[in-house]
């Protein structure tokens, strides 16, 4: 059973609209999934269904065999962590550390036990020193790691990220998607993000679902999802820059590759493994001085 099953749902709000299709995804414990699409595909929508905020017109959603239903919200909630795209519809109480406590609290949960899962959320987010703070009072990035703590604070088995990336500098992105990978593998949680950024999905998943229009076009690892860059870009989405390069460099006869990198990690093994080999290898550099022109 997955932990996360979404089958043949499809959702319409009040006015109408048709945002969700026949949507099913099925997530296991541990995964890093992406849901990839542009403005107006229905992440944000598919993604309040995980956790009751919407109830699905058709089709079922359950968490770990738990159908989310009214009934069941407390313990569905309690699974499921969720930070929204703005911090702003997530933060309000008057301190940080109020913010954090908050979602324990509800969870009747007092005392030193509160005090030590604040301690440990706060720690965990990298904002140790920032309980006294108000959460009005914080950088985007930061505010987004409070959200982050605050639900951290409850050690859901999900983590529902929504654009999490977003309004964030280089640097926050990267420290974020490093805390992400970390919360992952260290205390496995299983994580599902919405992005659009075709850079960073990479970093972050082993997964991915495209979405269009409400509908998943297709699903699978990243790297055969990047693979159908049709599907991609017929969606209006890019591929990473790096393996768009590696696209140019193949079409101008300059490299050869069987594995199309998606990360400069990926893309420093490709070129550098072309650049070594004396030719009859898999990557090879085929004219190095040659002049190009690429879009
Ligand atoms: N409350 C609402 N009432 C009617 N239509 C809505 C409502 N909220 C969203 N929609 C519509 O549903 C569709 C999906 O919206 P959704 O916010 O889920 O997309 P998204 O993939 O999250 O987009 P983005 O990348 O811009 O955040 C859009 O066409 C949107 O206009
Ligand atoms: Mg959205």
């Amino acid at each position: 059973m997955a932990l996360v099953d979404v089958k043949n749902v499809s959702y319409v709000y009040a006015d109408g609209h048709q945002a969700l299709e026949n949507v099913s995804l099925q997530i296991e414990k541990g995964e890093r999934v992406a849901v990839l699409g542009p403005n107006g595909a229905g992440k944000s929508t598919l993604f309040q269904l995980l956790n009751g905020l919407l109830q699905a017109t058709s089709g079922t959603v359950s968490i770990d065999g738990l159908p989310v239903e009214k009934k069941n919200l407390f313990q569905i909630r309690s699974k499921v962590g969720m930070v929204f795209q703005d911090s702003d519809d997530q933060l309000f109480n008057s301190s940080v550390r109020q913010e954090v406590a908050y979602g324990l609290m509800n969870m009747h949960i007092t005392g030193k036990e509160l005090e030590k899962a604040v301690d440990w959320a706060l720690d965990v987010a990298g904002i140790a020193g920032y309980g006294s703070k108000s959460p009005n009072n914080l950088s985007g990035g930061e505010k987004k790691r409070v959200a982050l703590a605050s639900v951290l604070a409850m050690k859901p088995e999900v983590l529902v990220l929504d654009e999490p990336t977003a309004a964030l500098d280089p640097h926050g992105v990267s420290n974020l998607i490093r805390l992400l990978n970390t919360i992952n593998k260290e205390l496995h949680i299983t994580l599902i993000f919405a992005s659009h950024d075709a850079d960073m999905v990479p970093l972050l998943s082993d997964r991915v679902y495209l979405m269009d229009s409400g509908k998943i076009l297709t699903y699978g690892t990243t790297s055969e999802v990047f693979g159908q860059k049709e599907n991609i870009r017929k969606i209006g989405l890019r591929l990473p820059r790096v393996a768009h390069l590696t696209e140019i460099l193949e079409r101008d006869g300059i490299l050869k590759t069987e594995s199309i990198p998606l990360t400069i990690g990926q893309a420093r093994k490709v070129f550098g493994n072309a650049a070594t080999l004396t030719g009859g290898g898999t990557d090879t550099i085929v004219g190095r001085n040659q002049n190009t022109q690429s879009g």
